[in-house]
């Protein structure tokens, strides 16, 4: 279907608020074509750039991007530190465009764990966009969705030892403003290239009623047309949140 169509489709329905993609299949993708892994992490880079355009201009509002997992220091460090650079890289190289189309980048995880160059290079980003109000962008990086529930176990435990909270005040509410995502919604959209159905420890708490998409496709070769065919995909669903499908329509 041409790009134009599916945009008119696009507009007839209900665009996610929120989309978290977990950018699987970089490595195999280079693999595929007798490259080494970090050319796939590069030619991943043209996706990001390309689905970041897409999201803005479709209308989605936050667009979590699922960059480098607690689990991956585990990676070669030859791997990881690639990884570090490109990022750097990429964000000095874009930061600007960026900020022009009105993108208000943001970060969870633990930013601490980064090479000192690439945890201001991101700063720098969040702190330059910091009042634009158009896509929010968030890059997950060294996040995991465990450290980030154990992050938010202390801080309330912090909260009940100092005497500012009562135990019978923990609530869902109450945890959800210890989370890296408070004042972001949950996802509706939640999708996972390359071909794996699992997690991977992405987002646990906020993904409990996302809608999820499963692509074969790896991530260097997951472009717009692949994105509105997701989001196709998301508007003929019916969500439920455990009511009946009566009580919905
Ligand atoms: C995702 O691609 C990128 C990161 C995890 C940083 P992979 O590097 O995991 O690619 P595969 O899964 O090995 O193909
Ligand atoms: C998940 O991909 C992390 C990112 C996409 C950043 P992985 O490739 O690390 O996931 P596993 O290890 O196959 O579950
Ligand atoms: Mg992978």
């Amino acid at each position: 279907m041409p790009t134009l169509l599916k945009k008119e489709i696009l507009d007839q329905g209900d665009i996610p608020t929120h989309i978290a993609i977990i950018m699987d299949g970089n490595g195999r993708w280079a693999k595929a074509r007798n490259l080494p892994r970090v050319a796939g992490h590069g030619e991943g880079i043209n996706s990001v750039r390309e689905i970041v355009r897409a999201c803005g201009e479709i209308g989605v509002s936050y667009l979590t991007l699922y960059t480098f997992s607690s689990e991956n220091w585990q990676r070669p460090r030859t791997e990881v530190s690639a990884i570090m650079k490109l990022l750097l890289g990429t964000i000095k190289k874009e930061i600007k465009n960026l900020h022009k189309n009105g993108v208000k980048l943001s970060s969870i995880g633990n930013l601490e764990e980064l090479p000192k160059d690439s945890r201001e290079g991101i700063l720098n980003g969040i702190e330059m966009t910091r009042n634009n109000n158009g896509l929010n962008l968030i890059l997950a990086l060294s996040y995991g969705g465990r450290q980030e529930l154990l992050m938010a176990i202390r801080r309330i435990a912090d909260k009940i030892q100092s005497g500012e909270m009562e135990k019978d005040q923990i609530s869902e509410e109450k945890l959800v403003n210890e989370l890296y995502t408070t004042n972001v919604p949950d996802p509706d959209l939640l999708i996972r290239t390359g071909g794996e159905h699992r997690l991977s420890n992405f987002l646990l708490w906020q993904s409990a009623y996302s809608e999820l998409y499963l692509s074969d496709i790896f991530w260097p070769d997951f472009r717009e047309n692949e994105l509105i065919t997701a989001i196709l995909d998301y508007q003929a669903r019916q969500r439920r949140f455990g009511k009946t499908g009566e009580q919905i329509s």
